[in-house]
């Protein structure tokens, strides 16, 4: 789907919208359009539901007196009250509703917007966003006869005021988005096509960026004495792969900063190993890559919209399955920081991959804050659902910095608690640590966070379990169903907000 941005006029074809704010006042657009169709749309209003509230939609078709094919009137509520997501949302109600009418072009007037806090070239430029984010599909395996629904909608032009100023903060966006496509497509391709090798492929892919990209093999991450991510490997045919992404794009002073740093679990396929999994639902677990794919998609945005600050992005990329050669229950692994790990559920390997992960980027690059990203623990979905994802830290200024750019961007998070009490549960009679709790069954992401403390040193760090949010069962205004690329938005405005222009 292409975007376009232009001043503001009546177009000559296709389908135009146009808003109406709370209580059906008409737009000055939206109310010469009701003059030039002799007051259709002011009718359809009455025998409607529509009371210009945010969501409301409404179409007219073939309207007399106009060059269009259809009108939509959208509903903005008070002009005071729109956010940054409303008219994301808006943007993406607009491309689901005009792909099921079958219309071609459409044409958004953004006028009216009034005492509304959001400039008019930055609203338009997030309404096309919104449409660009909804539009996303995951096609590639479907067989062209297959595939009769494709989308009619081909071409979105908004109008504002100043719609040079909505191109350029545009282009910023779209980067973001193809960002968010990325990790989408990542999580959404199957086990036997994305594996560790072919995942770090794709990794490579962003070199055009200018992303440096370095792969770890099992030789070196043997050589470094990663044994709790090589441990969860060891069952899989396929080779476990380390990778290493480095975005340099501060400049002057900035330029010798400490990197920030992202680290992403990877598991392409998660069986549960030895403590296997039920079948029931188990294809789920070809997403349980989605942090990985999530650091990667981060990494494509930064890149791709030239982000002023030096980022490195690590992913432990493994396959856990069950095999004459895999971890057993009971097995006791070193990890790379020296800590002795008994292993007393494969299926809880996550936190192994990340232990490797974690320690080995704050010992290389000495990050000033870390941050990772896990579908981590089954009791997240438990204790959030799929509306937030669970934050643990030991920083609360970095937590606070997190939670404020899911505010923004409309990608939560909350805040559990970390404790002395819930650490202990990770110590073994028998090893330094263990790779479950002993509470019995409570508090399982927070006894998971705790174990990844282990890993993580003086650094500041946050982890972020994102098992309820990597994928959906049912669409949103800018969210498909299926992969969601959760992630991508709120870190890209955590680094824009926090890390940029300092
Ligand atoms: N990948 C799973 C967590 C998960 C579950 C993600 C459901 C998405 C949806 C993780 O590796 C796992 O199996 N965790 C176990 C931990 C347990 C053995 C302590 C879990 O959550 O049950
Ligand atoms: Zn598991
Ligand atoms: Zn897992």
């Amino acid at each position: 789907m292409k975007f376009a941005f232009s001043e503001i006029s009546l177009p000559k074809r296709g389908s135009l919208a146009v808003p109406v704010y709370a209580g059906n006042s008409f737009s000055p657009m939206a109310e010469e359009v009701n003059t030039l169709t002799g007051g259709v749309l002011a009718r359809a209003l009455e025998t409607s539901r529509f009371k210009g509230n945010k969501g409301d939609i409404l179409e007219i078709l073939a309207p007399n007196g106009l060059d269009v094919s259809r009108v939509i009137l959208f509903g903005m509520g008070e002009n005071t009250e729109i956010t940054q997501t409303d008219l994301e949302d808006l943007g993406g109600t607009l491309v689901s509703r005009l792909n099921k009418s079958g219309a071609r072009n459409v044409t958004v007037i953004l006028d009216g917007l009034g005492e509304c806090e959001i400039k008019d070239s930055d609203a338009a430029a997030r309404v096309a966003f919104g449409a660009k984010l909804a539009s996303y599909q995951f096609t590639k395996y479907k067989s062209e006869e297959e595939s009769a629904s494709e989308p009619s909608l081909v071409r979105m032009t908004v109008a504002c005021k100043t719609s040079s100023g909505a191109r350029k903060i545009f282009q910023d966006l779209e980067a973001i988005a193809e960002g968010v496509f990325m990790t989408r497509d990542l999580v959404s391709e199957p086990a036997n096509t994305l594996y560790p090798e072919s995942f770090a492929d794709r990794c490579k892919e962003l070199t055009s960026l200018g992303v440096e990209v370095e792969i770890l093999d099992e030789d070196k991450m043997r050589r470094l004495g990663m044994g709790a991510l090589l441990g969860v490997g060891q069952g899989s045919i396929r080779e476990s792969q380390m990778v290493v992404m480095r975005w340099n794009g501060a400049s002057g002073k900035k330029s010798t900063r400490k990197p920030i740093a992202f680290v992403g679990k990877g598991v392409c396929f998660d069986t549960g190993g030895i403590s296997l999994k039920p079948g029931p639902g188990m294809e789920e677990m070809k997403w349980d890559m989605g942090g990985a794919g999530t650091v990667t998609g981060l990494m494509k945005a930064l890149a791709g919209r030239k982000a002023k600050v030096n980022v490195v992005g690590v992913i432990g990329l493994v396959e856990n399955m069950p095999d004459g050669n895999a971890q057993r229950p009971g097995d006791i692994v070193t990890a790379m920081n020296g800590k002795t790990i008994e292993i007393l559920n494969t299926d809880a390997e996550g936190r192994l991959v990340l232990a490797d992960a974690l320690w080995y980027t704050q010992d290389r690059f000495e990050p000033e804050i870390m941050i990772d990203l896990a579908t981590l623990t089954g009791a997240i979905i438990i204790s959030l659902g799929h509306e937030n994802a669970g934050l643990f830290s030991n920083n609360d200024e970095l937590a606070g910095q997190i939670f404020e750019a899911g505010e923004i961007v409309g990608e939560g998070v909350w805040r559990l608690p970390m404790s002395k009490a819930y650490a202990k549960q990770v110590k073994s009679p028998i090893a330094d640590l263990q790779n479950i709790g002993t509470g019995g069954r409570g508090a399982g992401s927070i006894v998971a966070a705790e174990f990844l403390k282990e890993f993580v040193g003086e650094t500041p760090w946050a982890h972020i379990d994102i098992a309820g949010m990597a994928w959906s069962k049912k669409d949103t205004p800018t969210v498909p169903k299926g992969g969601t690329g959760y992630g991508v938005r709120l870190l890209d405005r955590f680094v824009r907000d926090n890390y940029e222009g300092k």
